[in-house]
């Protein structure tokens, strides 16, 4: 068996081959190999095992979070003449006085350039009904065009754009944008509300699936 076949084998070709040029024609036999071989290879196998424990901590990390059930919201505002929003359920009450929340987006999403320029945005609280809503608000560009087709009359026309049907909605003015890893913090102010239906059921999100309330 070659180095590099060896290499192969044990999965860290792609991490050995970035740091030494090793190809079948400079390919060795194992009982041959340099001390500078063995360390590429104990190098290797180092940070395979260094990104796998990374993966595992990134798994039990969102494992861990996602038992921590939460309301699911959409948080809109108008792009020019255009109604558009996603799904968010990092939401939370800051303060009373002034009256502050704050929603956390994804720096990748489209919709965080819109919501940090936007000077008012609305944040709507989904009802048990509004789960297919949800998914269509996580859909990404021309998806999610095709996505909200289905879903008629969608949008009560405000000083920012409402979702019909769902439990609440904020109006909130732009108040600070923090930097929060790769999610940034908007915190709006509250300067308007409205609670569509005091019976309403909310949409919950916890362990990765939509639920429902339950007596406790
Ligand atoms: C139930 C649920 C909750 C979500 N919560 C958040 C959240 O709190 N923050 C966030 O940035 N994205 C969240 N997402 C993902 C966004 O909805 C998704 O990234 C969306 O594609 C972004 O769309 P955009 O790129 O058009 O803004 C959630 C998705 C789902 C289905």
């Amino acid at each position: 068996m070659t180095l590099l076949q060896m290499i192969d084998q044990i999965g860290i070709g792609k991490y050995a081959q970035n740091l030494v040029d090793i190809d079948e024609t400079h390919a060795v036999a194992p009982e041959s190999l340099t001390g500078a071989s063995f360390y590429l290879l104990q190098l290797g196998v180092g940070i395979e095992a260094k990104i796998s424990q990374m993966t595992q901590e990134i798994d039990a990390y969102r494992r861990v979070l996602s038992r921590f059930a939460s309301g699911v919201t959409v948080v809109t505002a108008y792009r020019g003449q255009r109604a558009d929003g996603v799904t968010v359920s990092a939401f939370s009450a800051v303060s009373l006085e002034p009256p502050l929340v704050l929603v956390c987006i994804g720096e990748e999403s489209d919709c965080y350039e819109l919501l940090a320029r936007s000077e008012q945005f609305g944040i709507n609280v989904l009802s048990a009904e509004q789960g297919p809503l949800a998914l269509a608000f996580s859909q990404v560009g021309d998806a999610k065009t095709q996505a909200l087709r289905i879903f008629p009359n969608l949008w009560i026309d405000e000083s920012v754009p409402v979702l019909a049907n769902c439990v609440a909605h904020l109006v909130c003015r732009h108040y600070a944008v923090h930097a929060g890893g790769d999610h940034r913090i908007v915190v709006g102010e509250v300067i308007d509300l409205r609670l569509h239906d005091l019976q309403a059921e909310p949409l919950l999100y916890f362990a990765s699936k939509f639920r429902r309330l339950t007596p406790a």
